[in-house]
């Protein structure tokens, strides 16, 4: 996510946007800019890299003795890092700027519509789109917030928007929609920013803002009104506690956990402009050049290959594309059969993965198409193969993958629908139903995640005496099951083995007794009975099972944790969360340290 600052108070405030967007490095980002206004004249200053490449350029301009400005740090959605993409984004005539957090769904259409009104464009962002939208309202309607509200009106999506013009000097104007945004007061000072951290050093005191609602600060004044009646709201002055490092986690304990947390929005981010379920359709422009896939060869590493795994019946069974799923490492090596029309999905987080850039390299070079599924703009990955969807699951801090592999998962689910209709071998109502669940998922992850953890630290408490751990599931789940004896391994560092369920008697049976607690994945489906058959002949030799399941189930286990009875394949969204939580609340117990385990980097850069 992008990280925003306004600043109106006494302070220079290039010095006061500087530090705030330090403090707001820790999301990641690949540019960076600020805008202010001086002589009645707007100043924007942008730079592609890092503040430092900011500054340099600072350096060189005239002092600023603004004390009004906005800054910006740029996490790519739209548009690879450069300077031109970089915000804040001016309007035509240079009256006004404003820099975003989120993106705009219906950014296509508005750009073609204000194109038609003459409107030419410098950057290949979403975001441009909105400066652009504001000005034509502003000329036509000759107020900030009128023109804010008529034009935020107009845009489907997510943002969090801050705006300065020369139509008010001193003033920042600023609204959201399911991007955060917060007010800081100070003392002749106001801000507005993304993030807390961006001003607690100036302020602990804070408003934070609603959907749809739109607020002006004055270094002396602030007010909040309703973002269509512009009727003035009142609202609640939160005195914050925090320190600056449990601010970027915005209160959580670790990134695991807020990540973890976040994957509702990252669900709703992933499918944002690319479905619309009332024509059962994926809208998947990224792939308008590459030609339906006659076979698939998913190539990826660690979680990325578990998503990879989970992923593979869903393409075989909703678009009949066959599916290899290699780990980079062994695809890099081993003798393969890739045939005219196959294509490599090179799924990566980092967009960094030595393997896994290996592996696209070495099948490029034999004349194989590649789409590379990223979520960081701009990777080596990203840039390197023949086409790319992006996941848009927001930075990823913590070492431990989890939301990235939320994403994935969305992004894998609809690349299969669409191809499944694509060939014509996917009913429109199955497509419809997938579609209709996938948005309902993220009210009922959000619904469940706070109960999961609750019950993850009960079980935590319960078995974090355990040496080793077998985790199982069929199917689907079987790939889950991996991911959940990574994470436990990762960050708690007990030794755990996800195994295929039918796969305990051929000789890892052996291993169980009351030392070797089983996680198993029971979700109501047709392999439900055989796995729980499996799991009777666990326990009959000894073995604690937790048992993961819809409820209702009617079973003798040592522990049961029910979750909603959601269809197959989003169960595999709660399941993944249950046992996110569960290592998480394992490492926690243990005192670990989460989100920076040893040994281990976040993009595996080396062979
Ligand atoms: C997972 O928790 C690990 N951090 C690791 O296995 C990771 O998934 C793997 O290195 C692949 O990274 P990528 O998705 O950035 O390619």
């Amino acid at each position: 996510m992008c990280g925003i600052i306004g600043y109106a108070g006494h302070r220079p405030a290039v010095t006061v946007i500087l530090e705030g967007l330090k403090r707001l490095e820790y999301r990641g980002y690949d540019s960076a800019g600020m805008a202010l206004i001086q002589n009645r004249e707007l100043n924007v200053v942008r730079a592609k890299g890092k503040i430092r490449e900011l500054e340099d350029k600072l350096a060189f301009q005239d002092p600023y003795h603004a004390t009004t400005g906005i800054g910006h740090t740029r996490w790519a959605t739209h548009g690879l890092p450069s300077e031109e993409n970089a915000h804040p984004h001016p309007d035509q005539e240079h009256k006004l700027a404003l820099v975003h957090n989120g993106i705009i769904e219906n950014h296509t259409r508005l750009k073609r519509e204000l194109q038609q009104l003459g409107c030419s464009f410098r950057s290949d962002t979403d975001t441009e789109v909105l400066s652009h939208l504001i000005s034509q309202e502003l000329k036509r309607l000759g107020d900030v917030p009128l023109a804010m509200s008529a034009a935020l009106q107009k845009v489907e999506g997510s943002y969090a928007v801050a705006l300065i013009s020369l139509n008010g000097e001193g003033q920042i104007w600023a609204a959201r929609h399911s991007s955060p945004l917060i007010l800081g007061l100070g003392q002749g000072e106001n801000f507005v920013a993304s993030d807390i951290p961006a001003f607690l050093p100036y302020t602990r005191e804070v408003v934070f803002l609603e959907d749809d609602e739109i607020v002006q600060i004055t270094p002396s004044s602030w007010q909040v009104l309703d973002g269509s009646s512009l009727e003035h709201r009142n609202k609640e002055q939160v005195h914050i506690s925090w320190d600056v490092q449990s601010a970027q986690k915005s209160g959580y304990r670790h990134f695991m956990l807020k990540e973890i947390m976040e994957q509702p929005q990252v669900v709703r981010d992933c499918l944002a402009g690319r479905t619309d379920s009332s024509r059962a359709a994926t809208l998947l422009p990224e792939l308008d050049h590459l030609p339906l896939p006659r076979r698939l060869h998913i190539v990826a590493c660690g979680t990325s290959y578990h998503a990879g795994l989970w992923a593979r019946n869903i393409f075989q069974e909703w678009a009949e594309i066959p599916v290899e799923v290699e780990i980079a490492s062994e695809f890099r090596y081993n003798r393969r059969i890739i045939e005219e029309g196959d294509l490599i999905l090179a799924v990566s987080q980092s967009g960094e993965t030595a393997d896994t850039l290996a592996g696209l390299r070495q099948a490029r070079q034999l004349g194989h198409r590649v789409l590379g599924l990223c979520n960081v703009l701009g990777s080596s990955i990203a840039r390197e193969a023949d086409g790319v969807v992006y996941t848009q699951a927001g930075p990823e801090i913590s070492v431990a993958s989890t939301k990235a592999m939320c994403s994935q998962m969305t992004a894998m689910l609809l690349l299969a629908l669409h191809w499944g209709r694509m060939k014509g071998v996917l009913e429109e109502s199955v497509c419809r139903d997938v579609l209709r669940g996938l948005e309902d998922l993220p009210a009922i992850l959000e619904a469940e995640l706070e109960g999961m953890q609750q019950t993850a630290q009960r079980l935590a408490r319960k078995y974090a005496w355990c040496r080793s751990c077998f985790f199982l599931g069929r199917g689907d789940h079987f790939p889950l099951a991996l991911e959940g004896a990574l994470k436990l391994k990762e960050i708690s560092y007990i030794h755990a083995e996800g195994y295929a369920a039918g796969e305990m008697k051929h000789g890892p049976i052996a291993l169980v007794d009351p030392e070797f607690p089983v996680f198993a994945l029971a979700p109501d489906n047709a392999l439900q009975s055989k796995l729980l058959s499996n799991l009777q002949e666990v326990r009959t030799r000894g073995g604690p099972v937790i048992c993961l399941a819809p409820p209702g189930l009617d079973q003798d286990m040592d522990d049961i944790w029910e979750i909603p009875a959601i269809r197959d394949p989003l169960n595999g969204f709660l399941f993944l969360s249950a046992l996110q939580l569960f290592a998480y609340e394992m490492a926690v117990y243990l005192g670990k340290d989460v989100d920076q385990p040893r040994n281990l980097a976040k993009s595996v850069t080396v062979e």
